[in-house]
């Protein structure tokens, strides 16, 4: 049996850690290096500093093949090298890269042959920089194979373990074989690819994701303008072979840590390179719009929403997850700060307090409800599905849902007595809501 490379990975982040503790599931040793030593700390004693569905079991059933570090030394020896650390964006929409040229400049002059496998997601033509650097510095016996991520957070376990691809961009022959037979277990399809066209894989497989949502959630807004209903829509179109269902599901658009920053980078590196990204720069204008939907919502039922109390049911970007980066909640909490509201939010497991000054947080889904004018589902936790309840009405002030995810069934939430408004789908009517002197009904924004 061919003996496994040790393995060292760069970044001990959501792709850090599930990169770690699946290579180690499937039998390599494998030390992850961070810069934050708290971080460290916690993984050491057994404590996943994230919420990611099945990580903690994961690193813990494979704790004899898996170390963390702060120490460089203790990484550099291994023969292949993952690079999974923050590509943040910078002012200019840019990717910061930063910390992907610490891991460059602060490699030794190595002896040994080794490989640096970049699976942060970088702007088209790193990977070209990062060879001539690696050259410059008498490591040109360092490979370097650009092997992008597609993970999704709260199921990143079970896509790294089951990809649909894995592609693999390399510069010459023999390190694309040996970074593809890391996944050799995993019987995954391998797309090899030159470098820059494997950076552009990633950028582009995230952008076309985008788009599709841009594209229902305008669809939506027409349904909603023209009496259709969006989920029937979806599921309709969906069923062609040729567009298929996923990523058809109307909303308030997306947040994370990707998509954002990703397609912003996208766009500003096809600009930066004298292209102008039509399409790219309206699905991310539709989506910044598509946030503040939830505000013409409420206004519409509310009138002013100055003094009224709005819950914010779900703060994470996404269900599964604790990552707050980019996350509408927090978008949708600072409109209705600026318009005068009491805003009450849960979330199960995302801690926004240091992000949202002025926000009164709770700690179960009653109390955020309890007085409210309107309780908002921002986010799709399973906890929400049976909001409609009679114990939710009684808490209330006045029963007006707006579901910003469609979690809802708007017969079943209007039979239990709701004012429920989804997203591209029938409204109730205006006069549903008992009439407060404050309301001045207002049409959508
Ligand atoms: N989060 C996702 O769902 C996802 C999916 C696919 C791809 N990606 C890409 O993968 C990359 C990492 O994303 P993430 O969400 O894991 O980021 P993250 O911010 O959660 O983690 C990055 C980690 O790298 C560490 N770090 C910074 N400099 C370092 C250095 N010199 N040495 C060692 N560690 C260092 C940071 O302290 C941090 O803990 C990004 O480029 C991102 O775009 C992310």
């Amino acid at each position: 049996m061919k003996e496994k490379p040790a393995i060292g990975v760069f970044g001990a982040g959501w792709v850090g850690l599930v990169t770690g503790a699946c290579f180690a599931e499937l039998g390599y040793d494998v030390v992850v290096r961070d810069v934050i030593p708290e971080r460290i700390e916690q993984l050491r004693d057994g404590r996943v500093p994230l919420h990611e569905p099945g990580l903690g079991e994961l690193l813990e059933q494979n704790r004899e093949r898996l170390a963390f570090t702060t120490e460089l030394d203790e990484i550099v020896s291994r023969p292949i090298l993952f690079v999974c650390v923050g590509t943040p964006p910078t002012y200019s929409g840019d990717a910061d890269l930063s910390a992907v040229w610490t891991v460059v400049d602060q490699l030794p002059a190595l002896q040994e042959r080794a490989i640096l496998v970049m699976k942060s997601t970088v702007p088209v033509g790193t990977g070209e920089k990062v060879r001539a650097a690696l050259d410059a510095r008498g490591l040109a016996h360092v490979g370097y194979v650009s092997n992008p991520e597609f993970l999704a957070e709260g199921s990143a376990v079970r896509d790294f373990m089951n990809p649909d691809r894995v592609v693999v961009g390399a510069f010459a022959e023999a390190d694309s074989e040996v970074v593809a037979g890391l996944y050799e277990p995993l019987e995954a399809s391998v797309v090899r690819a030159d470098v820059a066209s494997a950076e552009m894989i990633k950028l582009a497989a995230n952008a076309f994701l985008m788009t599709r949502i841009s594209f229902i959630n305008e669809i939506a807004n027409v349904c909603e303008a023209t009496g259709a209903d969006v989920e029937q829509v979806a599921k309709g179109v969906g069923l062609d072979h040729r567009l298929g269902p996923h990523f058809l599901r109307a909303g308030i658009g997306w947040g994370g840590s990707c998509f954002p920053k990703d397609g912003v980078a996208l766009k500003q590196l096809a600009s930066n390179s004298g292209y102008h990204f039509q399409l790219l720069s309206a699905v991310i204008e539709v989506n910044d719009l598509q946030k503040r939907r939830v505000i013409g919502k409420l206004e519409k039922h509310l009138g002013k929403l100055r003094g009224k109390k709005v819950a914010l049911l779900g703060l994470a970007f996404k269900p599964n997850t604790d990552d707050l980066r980019e996350a509408p909640s927090l978008v949708l909490a600072s409109r209705l700060l600026a318009e005068g509201a009491e805003v009450r939010a849960w979330d199960p497991v995302a801690d926004a307090s240091r992000l949202l000054q002025g926000v009164t947080f709770c700690g179960s889904v009653l109390d955020a409800v309890s007085g409210a004018d309107a309780a908002v589902i921002v986010t799709e936790w399973d906890e929400l599905q049976g909001l409609a309840s009679e114990e939710v009405r009684g808490a209330m002030r006045n029963a007006l849902i707006v579901d910003g995810r469609n979690l809802l069934d708007p017969e079943h939430a209007r039979a239990a007595g709701f004012v429920y408004e989804g997203i591209g789908r029938a409204a109730s009517p205006l006069e549903a809501l008992p009439e407060t002197e404050e309301r001045e009904p207002q049409l959508e924004a």
